[in-house]
């Protein structure tokens, strides 16, 4: 081995060194659990964060619709909107900042964010390398439950997922180490973190929404065949959380044969709640919104302690603006998104109205939202919701 490369290795055992530290103070401070919602509050002051892409698009219609069914509150001021501004890419790629302090200021100041897709800064951007706003506003807000029902009707699919939030292959995701002297050879490493307390606590969060809900099943899901340490923690604490809750049947499943089970039409209308860590709940709830007809239906919730955030489950899909077809995004995922905020922050009546609305929106021209060239309009469909209120 060269110098270089040991030089390299002496480096990145002082980083790990600092990483591992860091974690485990985290795992530390790990808050006890879901927050009770805004439910309690006399106003709750809701933040819209359009974010880049079709963000503004989507944002723009599902406000609208917004608008229109919470008249009374917003009159009342039983609920506010804010406009979070500065939150686009080219502001954080001026910036430098994956998320700028004023923008960070702005959605302290709220209740909870429906927040628009961002866009991922890369290396070919400027040359400024950020990290994910997404990932770091999870993070930062602690916001450790993602989420995210599917539902197929004509089916009985009825899921709803609990994908951890904050770590995995997402807690150290932009501090990998990469060794090479420049030969052309070399390796990369990157690091997935479970903690006790992070497994426990969205465990413990897919269990009582179980038991709320009247579910009968809790589907753990992991690669703790492979992953022995960090999977097979999540399994094994997820599995002892269960023990608290008798009346629910648990199983575990491999992420891989999780993932033929919910394209075999003959087993997955069994499933309901699924508990899974950061990266599998990533992959698995595109799946899943696949199945219920396109990312653009799904939405999701981050909830954490003292905060949440509502979003689409999809990104900013710069493809479509490049190609002039902002227009015909779905908003359906951010609507549903906003109806989840609206159950979270006690408004449940108007939850149901919205959802009912957009399913009906959904059944009539859902079929129609291709995001391609001759198919609805994001504003047609948020019409015809806006219509069915
Ligand atoms: C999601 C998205 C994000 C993720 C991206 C945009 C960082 O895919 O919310 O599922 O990987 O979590
Ligand atoms: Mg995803």
């Amino acid at each position: 081995m060269n110098k270089e490369i040991e030089k390299q290795i002496e480096e990145a055992a002082l980083k790990f060194k600092e990483m591992l530290a860091e974690q485990y103070e985290r795992n530390s401070r790990i808050g006890a659990g879901v927050s009770a919602g805004a439910s309690g509050k006399s106003s709750v002051v809701i933040g819209l964060a359009p974010g880049d892409g079709i963000g503004p698009v989507i944002m723009e219609e599902t406000k609208a619709v917004l608008e229109e069914l919470l008249k009374e509150e917003l009159g009342s001021g039983r609920v506010s909107f804010k406009e979070i501004e500065g939150f686009t890419i080219e502001n954080r790629l001026a910036k430098e900042e994956t998320v700028p302090k004023d923008v960070l200021a702005q959605m302290e100041a709220c209740d909870v964010i429906l927040k628009g897709p961002t866009t991922t800064p890369n290396a070919a951007m400027g040359g400024v390398n950020l990290e994910s706003a997404n990932v770091f506003l999870r993070k930062y807000f602690d916001l450790f439950a993602n989420v995210r029902p599917v539902k197929v009707d004509e089916e009985g699919i009825d899921w709803t997922f609990f994908r951890e939030n904050t770590e995995g292959e997402y807690a150290l995701g932009s501090r990998g180490i990469r060794l090479g002297d420049g030969t052309g050879d070399g390796l990369s490493v990157d690091f997935k973190v479970t903690t006790a307390e992070g497994s426990r606590r969205i465990a413990k969060a897919a269990y009582d929404f179980a038991r709320a809900n009247g579910k009968k099943k809790v589907s753990i899901v992991t690669k703790a065949n492979i992953m022995k340490k960090t999977d097979g923690d999540f399994q094994q604490i997820a599995l002892e959380v269960a023990k608290g809750y008798p009346e629910i049947e648990t199983d575990t499943w491999f992420v891989d044969i999780m993932a033929a089970n919910l394209v075999n039409k003959d087993i997955r209308s069994g499933f309901e709640v699924f508990v899974l860590p950061n990266l599998y709940g990533d992959i698995i709830t595109d799946e899943a919104a696949q199945i219920q007809g396109g990312v653009g239906t799904a939405g999701s919730a981050n909830i954490g302690t003292d905060m949440a955030m509502f979003e689409a489950i999809h990104g900013s899909a710069p493809r479509m603006v490049e190609d002039g077809i902002a227009h015909l995004a779905n908003p359906a995922s951010l609507i549903t998104a906003a109806v989840m905020m609206l159950r979270h922050i006690g408004l449940g009546d108007k939850a149901d109205r919205l959802e009912s609305a957009v399913s009906k929106a959904d059944a009539k021209l859902g079929s129609m939202m291709t995001g391609l060239p001759g198919g609805k309009s994001c504003k047609e469909f948020a019409k015809e919701v806006r219509s069915n209120l």
